[in-house]
């Protein structure tokens, strides 16, 4: 818990009961105190222990498609074995309470949607999606025999998790509306990310240049940091709860 209860400026508790449009980008660390790794932290992050470039690559998956399908299965079993936490239910209670409200995620993880969020772009995909690495047809189920990748039964191609690989594009449709609301909101939070993965990481800075308020909320400072107009260093299952009763008491 927060040594000191953290503490809101009055002016940003005015300006979110004012009902402004809000956008609230989100990365890995949302859902770490769900029990989910992070990428980037020097112990516990999954590229601490792993390659990218050996996982999560379409190169990876010609070279070796049964190591990244097994290593996204191992994932996906992660994720379906884990909650949402507080954080998580807090940007919910946003999302009821302002008119205007975008959740951007770079999580493919699914447990904004299973706190109630609505308004979700995910940016790089759902793990929980499956789909065929030819024809790119969803698979709702597939036959998993544990010897090699499960096949498409449209086509016969291989299966791939629907999530977004280094060197892939992201899905125009989440880019295009994420970027029109990073543009067009009066309030930009940043939470748990580290903002170096593009094109994400430049959404804020679109805010920014257009006159939004940033506000970050992580557990360490980042490349945001120094243009953010409200920084909370520490975990957003703490203090996200805390700025909703804030806000609304
Ligand atoms: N609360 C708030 N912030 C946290 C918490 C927490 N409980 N735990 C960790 N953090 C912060 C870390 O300090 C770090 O700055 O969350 C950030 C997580 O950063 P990354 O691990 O780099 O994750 P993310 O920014 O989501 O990565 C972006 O990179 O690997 C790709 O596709 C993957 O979507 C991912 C993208």
């Amino acid at each position: 818990m927060y040594a000191d209860p953290v503490t809101f400026p009055a002016e940003l508790l005015t300006l979110l009961r004012g009902g402004p449009k809000l956008v609230a980008l989100t990365g890995a660390g949302v859902s770490q105190e769900s029990g989910l790794r992070t990428f980037r932290d020097a112990q516990a992050g999954l590229w601490a222990q792993y390659k990218p470039e050996d996982l999560a690559s379409p190169e990876a998956f010609r070279r070796d498609p049964k190591l990244v399908w097994d290593w996204y299965a191992w994932r996906r079993e992660a994720v379906k074995g884990v909650r949402p936490n507080p954080g998580h239910y807090a940007l919910a209670e946003i999302e009821k309470r302002i008119p205007e409200f975008t959740l951007i995620t770079q999580n493919v993880d699914g447990l904004h949607r299973m706190a109630g969020n609505l308004n979700v772009l995910e940016l790089h995909g759902n793990i929980q999606r499956v789909r065929c690495a030819d024809c790119h047809t969803f698979a709702e189920t597939w036959d998993d025999d544990g010897e090699s990748v499960p096949r498409c039964r449209e086509c016969g191609g291989l299966l791939r998790p629907d999530v977004v690989w280094f060197g892939e594009a992201l899905p125009r449709a989440q880019l295009e509306a994420a970027v029109e609301a990073a543009r067009a909101c009066q309030v930009f939070f940043s939470i748990g990310t580290s903002g170096v993965v593009q094109p994400a990481a430049s959404l804020a800075f679109a805010a920014h240049n257009r006159g939004a308020l940033i506000v970050e909320i992580n557990a360490e400072p980042t490349p945001l940091t120094s243009k953010a107009d409200y920084v909370f260093h520490g975990k957003s299952g703490e203090i996200l709860p805390e700025l909703v009763k804030a806000v609304w008491p």
